[in-house]
C-alpha cells in the first residue's frame, strides 16, 4: 500500500490535469480514495463516463493493492510500535489509555471555549518531549483553519516544561488553510514530508469548520458528508501507514437539541462518529475546569477526567 501513496492520481489511465483537478476538488486526492469509490460517484465528481470510470477504479485498486491480506502477527507487531503523547494531565492521559496515540485519529469535540485549541497547542509541544517524558522526540504539523494558532501560547507552554521556546517553535510546521479544497491538498502534501521532517503529530484545528461554511443547506449535505468522509479516510490511512498521531477538533453546540432542524448540526454529530478512532467530548465546568469524556472507543471505557487550563498549559 505504501507504493500507492507515492503515486499521484494522474498516473491512472485517462486522468489528465483537468480531470485530476475535478477529482481533487471532490476530495479524490489519492489513488486509495479512488480505489474504494464507485463508478457513479466518479461520474458525479468529474463527469467521467461509466466505462472510463470503471477502468480508472480498476487501475487504482491494482496500485493500492486493496484486499491484500496480512497475517495477524504482523498487525500485533505494528500495534506494539504505537507511540504515545502525553496531554500534560495525568487524569486525561489515564482516560485515554496513556495519552494520544499514533496510528490513530483522535477527535476532540465540544462547544466554543471548551479547550480544543489549547489541547492542540499542548500536544504540539509535548510531542517534542523525549520518551522518558512521554513524548515522541518528534515534530508537529499544525493545520489552522480558524486562525486561532498562537505562538505565544506555545512559548509559555514550552517554558513551563523547561524547553527552549525558540527550538520548540521551530519544531512546529504551521500552515493556514482557507477552504476545504486546500485542506484536502494540505493533508496530502503533509504526507510527503512526514518522514523527512520527523513529523509525529498532525493537528487539524478545526477539521469541520470549512465544510460547515461551504456546504450550507440540505441539498448539499450528502456532498459535504462524502467529501468529508474521503478527507477523513485519507487522514486515517496516513496515521496508520506513517505511524503518526492525528488530532482533529470539531466544534459542536453544547445543547444540540436547541438547534433541531438546523442543517449544520449533523456535522458535529454522526459524520465523524464512525471515523475517528477515539472521540473525546470536552465541556466547561465550574471554576474554569474542563471535563473530558470518551465516546465510542473500541478499547477504552466510557469515563470522565477533569483538567484545567493554566498559563503554562494543561494541568490536572
Ligand atoms: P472554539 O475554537 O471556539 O470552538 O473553542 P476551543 O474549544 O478551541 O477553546 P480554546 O481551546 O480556545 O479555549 C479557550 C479557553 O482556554 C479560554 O476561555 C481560557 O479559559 C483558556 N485559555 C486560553 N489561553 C489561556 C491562557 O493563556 N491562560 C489561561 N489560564 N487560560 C487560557
Ligand atoms: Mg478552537
Amino acid at each position: 500500500m505504501a507504493e500507492a501513496l507515492k503515486r499521484s492520481i494522474e498516473s491512472l489511465p485517462g486522468v489528465g490535469p483537468a480531470i485530476a483537478e475535478k477529482l481533487r476538488e471532490s476530495g479524490y486526492s489519492t489513488i486509495e480514495s479512488i480505489a474504494v469509490t464507485t463508478a457513479a460517484e466518479l461520474h458525479d465528481a468529474a463527469e467521467i463516463g461509466e466505462v472510463q470510470a470503471k477502468k480508472i477504479i480498476a487501475a487504482a485498486r491494482e496500485i493500492a493493492k486493496i484486499g491484500e491480506f496480512v497475517t495477524a502477527d504482523k498487525i500485533l507487531e505494528r500495534r506494539k510500535k504505537i507511540g504515545i503523547i502525553t496531554t500534560s494531565s495525568e487524569k486525561l492521559d489515564e482516560l485515554l489509555g496513556g495519552g494520544i496515540e499514533t496510528q490513530a485519529v483522535t477527535e476532540v469535540f465540544g462547544e466554543f471555549g471548551s479547550g480544543k485549541t489549547q489541547l492542540a497547542h499542548q500536544l504540539c509541544v509535548n510531542v517534542q518531549l523525549p520518551s522518558e517524558r512521554k513524548g515522541l522526540d518528534g515534530r508537529a504539523v499544525y493545520v489552522d483553519t480558524e486562525n486561532t494558532f498562537r505562538p505565544e501560547r506555545i512559548r509559555d507552554m514550552a517554558v513551563a516544561l523547561e524547553l527552549d521556546p525558540i527550538k520548540t517553535l521551530q519544531n512546529i510546521l504551521y500552515v493556514r488553510s482557507y477552504n476545504t479544497d486546500q485542506q484536502v491538498l494540505i493533508a496530502e502534501k503533509a504526507e510527503e514530508m512526514i518522514e523527512k521532517e520527523n513529523i509525529r503529530l498532525m493537528i487539524i484545528d478545526s477539521v469541520t469548520s470549512h465544510f460547515r461554511a461551504e456546504f450550507i443547506g440540505r441539498s448539499v449535505l450528502a456532498n459535504r458528508q462524502a467529501k468529508l468522509n474521503r478527507h477523513l479516510m485519507t487522514l486515517h490511512r496516513m496515521a496508520d501507514l506513517r505511524d503518526i498521531a492525528i488530532f482533529v477538533t470539531n466544534q459542536v453546540h453544547a445543547r444540540p437539541d436547541m438547534f433541531f432542524g438546523d442543517p449544520t448540526r449533523p456535522i458535529g454529530g454522526h459524520i465523524l462518529a464512525h471515523s475517528a478512532t477515539t472521540r473525546v467530548y470536552l465541556r466547561k465546568s465550574k471554576g474554569g475546569r474542563r471535563i473530558a469524556r470518551i465516546y465510542d472507543s473500541p478499547n477504552l471505557p466510557e469515563a470522565e477526567a477533569v483538567f484545567i487550563i493554566t498559563e503554562g498549559g494543561i494541568k490536572d
